[in-house]
């Protein structure tokens, strides 16, 4: 501790035993230190805290004269300043070894204890208590029986030293070499952890042979404890080992069953074997494994533990489809027809699909490309997926491999380990039941991110058409053919997949939806879906556009239809009830006033028409892996000194645009307000903020947003709140192109935005965004952030 005052410390200047040895005679009278719920025993060394001031001061005037003092245990725990009632009579002289001082005032000593003495009357109780002292020596009459106690406490003590944790090996040792009974009952009392009262006899008892007795009563009490606190953790551990028990329950019975002469259960289950791993038409190499771990099933006898874990292992060889697979679909007018019952629109993507079905018909033995779904949340990833399989005809699996950081849960713990399982990879390939299945691998970007080598590693080696005809999972220990199975891995983000399975894979992105898609999308698939799933009939319920449309803007905000088919979903549901209750008369019109009134409280608000109210707010946009969203960009000033303070966890690379943004409308302040005048900036502070939010806060893409915040602050003048901007500023005012445009363009719509000012050298980009995803979004191109003024400022 810093700055508290170093710690003092007496050291004994004599060796305590050499004094008792010489024989140093006791006086009349001691200093009494009581105890609280602890005693001590002669010839044993005791560290006490003392803090109380009688006690302080005893302390000090002892150590000022010849060290000694008198132990007393208190008779009540509780009782804070024991007099000399409230002591035992009997206690342990002793001199103070060391003395510490702690910084708050207490002390720390160390206490050589001597002998045992009985308090006469007393002869102080201020400043602390003072009695008469008056030795209690040992009666000791050796005998055999005296003998044997020794032995037997020894004995049982080295036992318990052996099970206690809290008790030091050594104390064996010490306990063995004792040959004295009197300082063995001391030394044994003094380690043992029982009641204040107990310990306290045994001080007293000066009969050895007598105290003794009563000590290996206790030790062997506290022996049964031992070992009942033992077994209890013995049970808990076989609770744990269920499986095991279960095991062995099951030999147990089959020993009856053999008893009672019945089938032979062994043979029998040998027999299944057999005839399952036949009917499996295993591959050779697989085959030769079955019969060699069904021979040695046959030759252990029951109750072996190996048992159950060669018999699991069967079960997983003859499960496996090693030669069921289904023939492929090659059709593909009918893959479009599939496609189109599915999907709404996505035509560059399904147009994709069927180039790949194309390419495997006229070349069915080219491992053809991996291919990865990147895009938001609910935009029809898996959906996809299941849709090739089902175009295909061929089994559909997925398993996802999100926040995977262990080889051993792709490929399985081999056999050796305790409770081994094959790896996902297997156990879905025993799902799908065929050996060609659509695997489809979700969340591969999110693949363990801290440990990435090996789980990828592992994944490498199963999309890899190059090595996946002999995939080995540990547990099987066989190679298995993956090179029929159709990979499509999903993703949201492209950035954290790992370089080497990146490259292996073709990627279709899917973007996310506009308003006008999402109600074809609800219209066509949801709302008939979810119509069905509530158990109710088309002729039942109608949703208006008006309706999908009040869902889409006020009561979600995301890319894909996940949340828009949840919440068509809750009014199914609540008017079904209705109908089910009588309530409902004929069809329900679900209008957008009825949708509003079920949905209750609306979610989602246009959130810059409050925002940019005030001058100096500016909306952003940003590209998130959900989608991208707006962002708003809030500006201040405050009198001051021209200082510049931005705030809201930005990145490195934000807040140099903010700079910037500063700097160029430092530069350009009489374009923006010539009644401002140069000083203004020396006179005010100014503050940045970048209000949370799910938005990654970094990139130079905000620059155009910032300047235009700064601009409206200086000049008061409010920001369109039906504008939002994204662009990279340089120091001269030059607007540079920026990525994510679709993305951007598709959060401003779900905000209700208008028009987006775009950097000119994007222009090409929007031009490429097919014309029904942009919506009613005007766009307007700029080289030069005083252009972006002239748009956004109201
Ligand atoms: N274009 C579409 N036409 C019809 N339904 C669609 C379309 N896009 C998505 N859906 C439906 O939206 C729901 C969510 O899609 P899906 O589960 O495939 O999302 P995902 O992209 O896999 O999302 P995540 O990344 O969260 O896994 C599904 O019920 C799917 O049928
Ligand atoms: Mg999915």
């Amino acid at each position: 501790m810093e700055g508290a005052p170093v710690l003092e410390v007496v050291d004994s200047p004599l060796d305590a035993e050499d004094a008792i040895r010489a024989g140093q005679p006791l006086p009349e009278a001691l200093p009494v230190l009581p105890l609280r719920d602890t005693v001590t025993f002669p010839d044993s060394v005791t560290p006490l805290a003392v803090g109380q001031e009688r006690s302080i001061k005893l302390v000090d005037d002892v150590l000022g004269a010849d060290r000694m003092l008198a132990m007393v245990t208190a008779r009540d725990p509780e009782d804070e300043e024991p007099g000399p009632d409230g002591l035992y009579e009997v206690g342990v002289v002793g001199f103070v070894a060391r003395m510490i001082k702690v910084p708050d005032g207490s002390l720390r000593i160390l206490v050589q204890g001597t002998q045992r003495v009985r308090l006469g009357p007393f002869v102080a109780e201020r400043p602390y208590l003072v009695a008469r002292v008056s030795e209690l020596p040992d009666v000791i009459e050796p005998s055999a029986e005296l003998e044997a106690l020794t032995r037997n406490v020894q004995r049982t003590f080295s036992e318990i030293v052996e099970q206690i944790p809290y008790l030091p090996e050594e104390l064996q040792m010490a306990v063995a070499n004792i040959d004295d009974p009197a300082a063995l009952g001391h030394l044994i009392a003094g380690t043992l952890r029982i009641p204040t009262a107990e310990k306290q006899e045994l001080l007293e008892e000066v009969d050895v042979a007598k105290r003794l007795r009563h000590l290996s009563q206790v030790l062997a009490r506290e022996l049964e404890v031992v070992q009942l606190g033992t077994q209890i953790q013995s049970q808990v551990e076989s609770e744990i080992g269920k499986g095991q028990r279960e095991f062995f329950l099951r030999q147990q019975l089959k020993a009856i069953q053999e008893e009672l002469g019945e089938e032979d259960e062994q043979l029998a289950e040998a027999n299944e074997l057999r005839e399952r791993i036949e009917a499996a038409q295993l591959p050779e190499q697989a085959l030769k494994a079955a019969e060699r771990e069904l021979s040695r099933l046959e030759k252990l006898p029951p109750g072996a533990a190996e048992h159950g874990v060669i018999r699991t292992y069967l079960e997983w060889l003859v499960e496996l489809p090693w030669s069921v697979e289904t023939e492929d679909d090659l059709d593909l007018k009918h893959a479009r027809k599939v496609l189109d019952a599915d999907h709404y629109d996505l035509e560059k993507i399904k147009d994709r699909l069927l180039e790949y079905l194309a390419v495997r018909k006229l070349n069915p033995d080219s491992p053809g490309p991996i291919l990865c779904f990147v895009g938001p949340p609910g935009v029809g990833k898996t959906s996809l997926g299941r849709s090739i399989a089902r175009a295909l005809g061929r089994e559909f699996e997925r398993i996802s491999v999100g926040g995977v950081r262990d080889e051993a849960e792709i490929r399985g713990h081999r056999r050796t380990y305790v409770g081994a399982l094959p790896g996902t990879i297997v156990r879905a390939l025993r799902d799908a039941g065929t050996r060609n299945p659509v695997f489809m691998i979700d969340e591969i970007d999110k693949m363990g991110a801290d440990f990435r080598g090996d789980p990828a590693s592992a994944m490498l080696e199963v999309l890899d058409p190059a090595q996946n005809d002999s995939f080995r999972d540990h547990y099987l220990d066989l190679e298995f053919d993956l090179s029929d199975v159709v990979f499509i891995a999903t993703a949201n983000v492209l950035d954290t997949i790992p370089a080497p399975l990146l490259d292996r894979m073709e990627t279709i992105e899917l973007s996310g939806y506009t308003v006008e898609e999402k109600r074809q999308i609800a219209r066509r698939y949801l709302v008939p879906r979810q119509i069905e799933a509530n158990g109710l009939k088309p002729s039942q319920i109608e949703f208006a556009d008006a309706a999908l449309t009040a869902i889409v803007e006020e009561y979600t905000r995301e890319a894909g239809v996940r949340g828009l088919e949840r919440q068509i979903g809750a009014i199914c549901r609540k008017v079904a009830r209705d109908v089910a209750e009588g309530k409902a008369k004929g069809k329900v019109r679900v209008s957008g006033k009825r949708a509003r009134a079920l949905l209750g409280r609306r979610r989602v608000f246009a959130e810059q028409r409050r925002r940019t109210k005030h001058p100096g707010v500016a909306t952003g946009l940003a590209w998130t892996p959900t989608g991208g969203d707006v962002l708003f960009i809030e500006a201040t000033a405050m009198p001051g000194s021209g200082k510049l303070t931005i705030t809201g966890q930005l990145g490195e690379v934000m807040k140099e645009s903010a700079q910037a943004a500063l700097s160029w409308v430092r530069g350009h302040w009489a374009e923006i307000d010539p009644g401002l005048g140069e000083k203004w900036f020396a006179e005010h502070d100014i503050h940045i903020h970048v209000p949370a939010g799910a938005v990654p806060k970094d990139g130079p893409s905000a620059g155009v947003a910032m300047t235009v915040a700064l601009s409206s602050l200086i000049g008061g003048r409010p920001v369109r709140n039906d504008v939002a901007m994204t662009g990279e500023v340089t120091l001269t005012g030059q607007v540079l192109p920026i990525g994510g445009l679709k993305e951007k363009s598709l959060a401003a719509q779900r905000a209700g935005i208008k028009r987006v000012i775009v950097p000119g050298r994007n222009q090409g980009d929007v031009e490429e965004i097919p014309k029904h995803e942009l919506g009613k979004l005007e766009f307007v191109f700029v080289d030069e952030v005083s252009e972006a003024l002239d748009v956004a400022l109201s």
